[in-house]
């Protein structure tokens, strides 16, 4: 029970619906409705809480289409494939390793297509559409393919991560952050996979939103100054020995999981952490969450560590909401290799090192005479030569011989000489590692949504069912409710909304139809507060708010009634202590 009630009154309510429906709908498209808009930019500002606020990692928004060439340098172009086989008879198309995982029962993602393509014969699996027999597996690019421009000339792609705008923007990044290591940036938005057959609703989306944070990090040093804060957190974690040996996951502390080496640095585990309590923040309990770690074979191909966090679901098992990845160098280092520009930092050192360097010095009277147009490169060859080359082929040779274009020279050691002593250095040029937690939104807000439905029975001993969102991203804030449709108390009413609304509160006034209904209605889509206008409200100025979750109920003036709404939604007062 969950997905079809929760799904069902997100659809009736204005959360969430699928794309084009009248059109009769495209697989792998949602809107968010009025009431779902809402709930995602709240979900994003709260992430933005932990992530900017929290973290201090300031915010960039990159474009979301792509030249060619900045996503063959990240490997997308070359990498970023789904095996795919397609139905000989009735051309169906499906992604290989589920079509192979739903018959056989066994997890195959991320083996070759020539393997794949050899299980899929071996146990005569046939298009379920036709029972026609499949083609081979082939890879299939993911990514939307565009134009940039009329010409056709320049060819795009829409982003298939946020993350590439970052690693792009490296070096105006780092210089913002002056070079010093470790910092952070984050990215929301939308990104795009043209999936091939998604059939998972809102859990497998072609255009979905990320929210991503990479951190650059010292690739010798990945440790975390809040770790000894964490460090007796207890984690359930599936970590691949688990996997391999079909055990269950294990319950183990922060420490124990960095000391056996289960995950690989204190960042990353960090951001496992982190990632919790954002969760939790959103009503999503420990017990429906669990990190699992990517199988060799399964990580993507710029990761060595990478940990997914998964929420259990009735519908899809359990899903993973966000990925959190050691992706080393590998980005920045493709982006240096093909943009040919220096993305590297400078690390100076606590203390200067003293190291001993030997230089060349070099009789500038022999070179004219000797390498005529050929000087400077002779020179600037010794100088980039390894000087104990140099110095072996001087004393075993007597000479040191090296060609420029079709000039062979031999020289010997009355061209250079070479001193040595010892010299301090500040500090060294690096490329930073980068530690990624990716955030599904879409993905996280279905799972918030799912954990929230709830079904119970209201004060008046009757059922409900209804959406228990945290109050502080619940789409409506505040339901305002004349006890009965008449005035004065619906004047009342009408002017506390306004005063709610110019307060940022959202509100939705409902006067129609008996209180109960009323507080259903508000209660389904999730509204923490219903506030109540009675006759006693036009003497005392006071008005009833109720709790939705506990049906506490507090009379209050209408004066205050802004600020205590705002209070508890901040989690700075709780009800029970809210004084009448
Ligand atoms: N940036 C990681 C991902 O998009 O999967």
């Amino acid at each position: 029970m969950g997905n079809e009630e929760m799904m069902s009154i997100a659809k009736k309510r204005g959360i969430l619906y699928p794309s084009f429906e009248i059109y009769r709908g495209v697989a792998g498209f949602y809107d968010y409705g009025p009431l779902g808009g809402l709930l995602k930019t709240n979900v994003m500002n709260l992430w933005r809480k932990y992530y900017v606020a929290g973290e201090g990692f300031y915010e960039i928004e990159a474009p979301t289409v792509m030249p060619h060439d900045t996503l063959k340098a990240s490997g997308h172009v070359d990498n970023f494939t789904d095996p795919m086989t397609q139905c000989g008879e009735c051309k169906e198309i499906y992604r290989a390793d589920h079509i192979i995982s739903e018959t056989i029962g066994e997890e195959v993602e991320g083996l070759p297509d020539e393997k794949l393509t050899e299980i899929i014969n071996e146990n005569n699996i046939i298009c379920p559409a036709c029972e026609g027999k499949l083609e081979p597996v082939k890879s299939y690019n993911l990514m939307f393919k565009t134009q940039i421009g009329a010409s056709g000339k320049q060819v795009g792609y829409m982003r298939p991560e946020t993350a590439q705008g970052i690693f792009i923007a490296f070096k105006r990044i780092s210089r913002f952050y002056k070079d010093k290591l470790p910092f952070g940036i984050v990215q929301l938005g939308k990104s795009y996979r043209n999936e091939l057959s998604p059939r998972q609703g809102v859990i497998r989306l072609r255009e979905f939103t990320q929210a991503e944070a990479e951190i650059f990090v010292d690739p010798t040093n990945k440790d975390h100054k809040n770790y000894k804060n964490i460090e007796d957190y207890i984690l359930r974690l599936f970590g691949q020995e688990q996997q391999l040996t079909n055990s269950e996951p294990i319950t183990i502390s922060v420490k124990e999981a960095i000391d056996q080496k289960i995950v690989s640095s204190q960042t990353l585990i960090y951001q496992i952490v982190l990632a919790r309590e954002f969760l939790n923040d959103l009503g999503i309990p420990d017990e429906e969450i669990r990190f699992r770690q990517h199988l060799p074979d399964e990580m993507a191909h710029y990761a060595i560590d990478c940990w997914d966090v998964e929420v259990n679901t009735d519908q899809y098992g359990w899903v993973e909401i966000i990925g959190i990845a050691d992706r080393t160098n590998y980005d920045l280092s493709s982006h240096i290799e093909h943009s040919k520009e220096d993305l590297s930092v400078f690390k100076e050192y606590d203390t200067p090192k003293t190291v001993v360097v030997t230089k060349p010095s070099f009789n500038m009277k022999k070179f004219g005479p000797t390498f005529k147009g050929d000087s400077a490169q002779a020179k600037e060859i010794l100088e980039n030569t390894d000087p104990e080359i140099i110095k072996k082929s001087f004393e075993t040779e007597n000479s040191y011989k090296f060609s420029i274009g079709d000039n062979q020279y031999e020289i010997d050691d009355s061209f250079v000489t070479f001193e040595t002593k010892e010299e301090q250095i500040k500090g060294e040029r690096l490329i930073p590692h980068v530690i990624e937690p990716s955030y599904g939104i879409d993905r996280i807000l279905y799972a918030m949504l799912l954990h929230s439905y709830t079904e119970d029975m209201t004060e008046e001993g009757e059922k409900r069912a209804y959406l228990k969102i945290p109050a502080k991203i619940a789409p409506i804030k505040v339901a305002v409710l004349p006890l009965v449709n008449k005035e004065p108390l619906t004047e009342i009413a009408e002017d506390i909304e306004i005063t709610l609304r110019q307060n940022n509160l959202i509100s939705y006034y409902d006067a129609s139809g008996t209180i109960g209904r009323r507080y259903a209605r508000a209660d389904e889509v999730g509204i923490p507060y219903a506030v109540t206008i009675d006759y006693d409200s036009i003497d005392d100025k006071k008005v009833t708010i109720r709790n939705r979750d506990t049906f506490e109920q507090k009379r209050i003036s209408i004066r205050r009634l802004p600020l205590i709404i705002k209070e508890l939604i901040e989690g700075y007062t709780q009800f029970e202590d809210v004084e009448e």
